[in-house]
């Protein structure tokens, strides 16, 4: 099957957060299988123009209609020896040259653009798709596209669409099919909702198959407390809605390999391997060096749907835990200067690190005995799948793909895999960390069981994969 993917990001060429590592991992394994040949869009942003990293060839250029003008579209491609797997950019100074990847006011008008470029850059390298599978509201205009302005160049083509976070959904006023995208009249009610353009709700009435990052989440997309809106919308698909788990890159994030580690390790050597990563990490963050301590460990990003709340609210309980704990991301101001504080106070225990380094992240993984993700709500998460990667047991709010991956510990015999609670509720949290604690300090055997279990999960892409070929033989309408 011929498979394009079009993303507003990908690694390791430009990543913000998970949708970045699916756009690595998932276009990987879709084509290592049989007959697969996948090709990547994304845009040729300056960080990726600029870094001298890339060994790229230029193919060509051409313009695309923006409503009453035309804008100039570069095509490249990343000269690489694989030849089932092919990385494209699209090149455009003004548009993707900010020194930013999301963020500027005219957003909107440049992933509408970016949409048609990438189709339209199909077209001129006389691709011709069977699937088309877009990723969030960045890339949401394409399958209107192939029902309206590209659906002769690409007749036999369909579309999937997922939805990797549903708070952004690429609203516009409503001039802004008029003005930027140039559809006929008769979409404007396609793209519209709640007296706006919103693109994300276009793809979703108009994809031929939608999808989510899990299966629990795609439940809860049908209620309004996580659907931003969108739940009347995804309910009208019905069984076109469907959730697929994401995987994680596992030679990527490999305890045995994985770069920035102070020794490696796997399911058979943790216990040795795992302290001396804490040791490392203590003595490089000026925690006391203590092999015995619980380290407890978040690397997110610092916004309000992670939980973080939670964790402000009981930090100083937990400050009488024997327990330290290591905090690595960037986010908003308010948990900043909290989390600052809160080091100050208590820094023979806490070190808070407002940055973000995956070397350093990797560290923190193989270094940790916990890892926490509270999240408010959860598409799928992948942290939590790279903690367990490393040995590192999560514990978390049991919603979205955190249900799906972390099935709660109830003993030696379940199959559990975490700690969970069942509300968003921080005393909840902090019962569950006292229940995680508890199996670490009183019942050392089996908690190295457990991290051995997690360890020995198989958190690859190659079910995802072959769920997401269903899904696409589904958009094709071939029957199973
Ligand atoms: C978004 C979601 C996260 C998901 C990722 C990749 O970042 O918030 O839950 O794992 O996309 O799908």
């Amino acid at each position: 099957m011929k498979i394009a993917m079009v993303a507003s990001e990908a690694a390791p060429f430009v990543k913000t957060g998970g949708l970045g590592d699916v756009l690595q991992a998932l276009p990987q394994a879709l084509s290592e299988i049989k007959n697969n040949e996948v090709s990547v869009f994304i845009p040729f942003y300056d960080r990726i123009k600029y870094s001298g990293k890339y060994d790229v060839e230029f193919l060509g250029y051409f313009d695309v209609p923006l409503a009453w003008r035309r804008e100039y579209v570069g095509l490249l491609r990343l000269k690489s020896r694989r030849k089932k797997l092919k990385i494209y950019f699209i090149d455009n100074e003004h548009y993707f040259c900010r020194g930013c990847v999301y963020g500027c006011a005219d957003d909107g008008e440049r992933y509408a653009y970016f949409a048609k470029a990438a189709l339209a850059s199909m077209a001129f390298i006389g691709l011709q798709p069977d699937v088309v599978h877009c990723h969030d509201w960045q890339a949401a205009l394409v399958p209107l596209l192939l029902k309206t302005e590209y659906r002769e160049s690409f007749p036999n083509t369909r579309s999937v669409f997922t939805i990797h976070n549903i708070e952004y959904q690429g609203k516009a006023n409503l001039s802004f099919n008029y003005d930027v995208i140039g559809l006929p009249r008769e979409c404007d009610e396609i793209l519209r909702f709640d007296d706006c353009t919103n693109l994300m709700k276009a793809a979703i009435v108009t994809a031929d198959q939608v999808s989510t990052v899990s299966q629990t989440y795609c439940q809860e997309l049908r209620y309004p407390y996580y659907a931003h809106g969108m739940s009347q919308v995804l309910s009208s698909r019905g069984g076109d809605f469907t959730g697929i788990t994401n995987g994680i890159d596992i030679k990527l994030f490999n305890p045995m390999t994985t770069a920035g580690l102070a020794a490696h390790y796997n399911e058979k050597t943790f216990r040795e391997g795992k302290v001396r990563n804490k040791l490392a990490l203590q003595k490089e963050l000026g925690l006391p060096e203590d092999r015995d301590t619980a380290m407890l460990a978040m690397v997110t990003r610092l916004a309000g749907h992670k939980g973080i709340d939670l964790l402000c609210y009981i930090a100083e309980r937990l400050m009488t835990r024997r327990v330290q704990l290591v905090v690595i991301g960037t986010g908003e101001e308010k948990y900043e200067w909290f989390l600052r504080g809160l080091q100050e106070r208590f820094g023979r225990q806490v070190s808070v690190n407002l940055c973000f380094s995956a070397d350093l992240a990797n560290l923190v993984y193989a270094a940790s005995d916990l890892y926490l993700m509270p999240s408010k709500s959860e598409p799928c998460g992948l942290s939590q799948l790279m903690a367990m990667r490393f040995g590192a047991v999560p514990v978390v709010n049991a919603t979205g793909g955190l249900k799906d991956t972390v099935p709660a510990y109830e003993g030696p015999e379940s199959e559990g895999r975490g700690f969970t609670f069942q509300s968003y509720n921080a005393d909840d949290f902090l019962a569950a960390i006292d229940r995680a604690l508890a199996l670490y300090y009183d019942a050392p055997a089996q908690w190295q069981e457990l991290v051995r279990h997690d360890m020995s999960q198989d958190f690859g892409w190659d079910k995802g994969a072959e769920r997401y070929m269903a899904l696409y033989h589904k958009a094709l309408g071939d029957k199973a």
